[in-house]
């Protein structure tokens, strides 16, 4: 991604491996800082994992596939026998960061079955190079469905999104943003409307920086301002990511997504989730299954943003012990998705069997 800090334009990823350090976008800080922040360890890279540093699926997928990288490296010096505990150990430290985004478990298992059996060492470096193999696979799945996915935006096209899952969310264009960048850089004219994402504001503060610094055509929402807009016709198409994709092809995306599909089918516009294979999860039947993360009430209770002076606070908006909930996701039903872009191309209902043979599983 193209960014332009302090008046210097830089290409940048959400994340990246130096040895074994893992530096990141510090996404708590943005737009207003630009911070980029080391990470020495394991333990490190899943305090940041579970403390939204970084977030969006891809990317708590590269994390987590660095952080066992970073363990395989600690444990270099080990017994076998050792390393083995070790990174064991390493594996549930990272699970247990954040629930709901498949890509997490994915980039853990494909670590741990990279490691094989032969010496320490081999092992180490076979984990380092499936954790670097998880970060490659996004960019080239991040490129693919850009292209498949701007096939659908028509010139003049005004696209609302919801949360993030631009490059912020997902290696190195995003998903969902991947088509509408590819659409704009092709000579179309594409605007998007952003959703602002209550609690934590993605779109407010991460997707709307990403339309700025892209030189996209946006405007900010409420959340509750979608289904207004799609009823007056001015939304052509919904484009959201996902976090897990059941096998019948229910989808987990951040909260809200849910109502936008609905509002969505009922106005007739067509809602796409663009996703890669490593956001589908075959083994959970429906999303039922799913886990839906439940976060503090406080993000509910309170917002965060620059005070007057320019320095970020909390502020509280009900009245103080006020009860909360704050679930971090919801389900859409697959009867509401319009298609699946992948970097497979677009998957069609019906999709228990759609999905299946495209990721033949
Ligand atoms: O809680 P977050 O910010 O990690 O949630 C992110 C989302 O819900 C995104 O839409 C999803 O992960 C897709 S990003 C490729």
């Amino acid at each position: 991604m193209r960014v332009k800090v302090g008046g210097e334009t830089r290409d940048v990823l959400a994340l990246w491996r130096e040895g074994s350090t893992v530096k990141m976008i510090d996404q708590r800080l943005l737009p207003h800082r630009f911070e980029i922040i080391s990470l020495a360890s394991h333990v490190e890279t899943a305090a940041a994992i579970r403390d939204m540093a970084t977030r969006g699926a891809g990317a708590v997928g590269c994390a987590a596939g660095y952080a066992l990288a970073q363990a395989a490296l600690e444990a270099s010096g080990f017994t076998p026998e050792k390393f083995e505990g070790y990174i064991a150990g390493a594996a549930e430290t990272v699970r247990g960061t954040r629930p709901t985004a498949v890509n997490l478990f994915h980039a853990v298992d494909r670590c741990l079955a990279a490691a094989g059996d032969g010496p320490v060492a081999e092992r180490g470096r076979n984990m380092v190079e499936a954790a670097d193999g998880i970060a490659a696979d996004d960019r080239e799945a991040s490129r693919l469905i850009g292209l498949h996915g701007a096939g659908l935006i028509r010139d003049g096209f005004r696209v609302l999104t919801h949360c993030n899952a631009g490059a912020l969310g997902f290696l190195d264009d995003g998903t969902a943003l991947s088509p509408i960048r590819v659409a704009h850089r092709q000579g179309r004219r594409v605007f998007v409307w952003v959703d602002e994402t209550r609690p934590r504001c993605q779109g407010a503060r991460l997707t709307a920086w990403e339309m700025e610094m892209e030189g996209l055509p946006y405007a900010l929402i409420v959340d509750n301002a979608a289904g207004h807009f799609m009823r007056r016709g001015e939304v052509d198409l919904v484009i959201v990511g996902a976090d897990r994709v059941a096998a019948n092809g229910d989808v987990a995306n951040k909260v809200g997504t849910y109502e936008k599909a609905v509002v969505a089918r009922e106005n007739g516009v067509p809602f796409y989730v663009a996703a890669p294979g490593t956001t589908f999860d075959q083994r959970t039947p429906t999303g039922n299954g799913i886990d839906i993360e439940e976060r503090t009430p406080e993000e509910v209770t309170r917002v965060w943003g620059l005070d007057g002076e320019g320095e970020y606070r909390w502020v509280q908006v009900p009245m103080e012990g006020t009860p909360a909930r704050n679930p971090g996701f919801d389900v859409t039903p697959a009867r509401y998705v319009t298609g699946f872009i992948t970097e497979k191309g677009i998957v069609k209902p019906p999709y228990a069997s759609s999905i299946r043979k495209t990721f033949r599983t």
